[in-house]
């Protein structure tokens, strides 16, 4: 299972990188907002600056055109800065034109927003290379994300669609272990969650009791 970051913060990502969980990242308009970077001369220098810390990883930036010339122009735009620019595409129908436009050039998508099986049907088969499943926020309304992710997991693997099932607004550890489960392609997740994976007081307890065993002999 692949850990993509989903942050736009330099130290969030460089951090990950450092531990060796870094196979993409993945951004959005409201990340973005965070890092108090204002225009888009700067936004697009922030994105480069991204790609050029994964190296060649996939970097996913968001379009906000919902149109579907201003979305091909836009994705143009953004796919002109680095290599590794994923384009994220909202599930909307002129989101799947682009989609799929993109897709017959080989340039890669992300479809966004993606919260029922039937928006990962139509995101799969207009040719997305990825699907963010907003776990988060369906369970933040009582929704099972879990049992939605298994069913498209059947439904991928039915029909052998090749788009990567990518779990987003990961909000805890037990997420991420739930996805490895079902067989989730790849999360994307904030550093914290991924971080609280580490925690287990067995352990917190087993380094104690070993520095103050060695102190015994030293
Ligand atoms: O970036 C897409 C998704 O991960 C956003 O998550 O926490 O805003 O629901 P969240």
């Amino acid at each position: 299972m692949k850990f993509f970051i989903d942050s736009a913060n330099i130290n969030d990502i460089n951090e990950a990188k450092n531990m060796g969980l870094l196979d993409g990242v993945t951004t959005n308009p409201t990340l973005v907002s965070r890092e108090n970077i204002k225009g888009a001369d700067n936004v697009y220098d922030h994105y480069k600056s991204i790609c050029d810390i994964v190296e060649n990883k996939d970097v996913s930036v968001e379009v906000i055109s919902t149109d579907f010339k201003s979305i091909i122009s836009e994705g143009e735009m953004l796919y002109d800065i680095h290599s590794n620019i994923v384009l994220k595409i909202p599930i909307i129908q002129e989101g799947l034109e682009a989609i799929n436009y993109f897709s017959n050039k080989g340039i890669k998508t992300n479809c966004t927003l993606v919260f029922s099986l039937g928006q990962a049907i139509l995101a799969a088969k207009s040719g997305a290379t990825y699907v963010s499943v907003f776990m988060g926020r369906l369970d933040d309304i009582s929704i099972n994300s879990l049992s939605l992710l298994k069913d498209i997991r059947t439904v991928y693997d039915n029909f052998n669609f090749k788009s990567k099932i990518l779990a987003a607004s990961i909000r805890n550890p037990f997420h991420i272990i739930e996805c490895a489960k079902i067989g989730v392609d790849i999360i994307t997740s904030p550093l914290d969650p991924i971080k609280k994976l580490l925690y287990y007081p067995m352990t917190d307890i087993g380094i104690d009791k070993f520095l103050s065993d060695y102190d015994t002999y030293k």
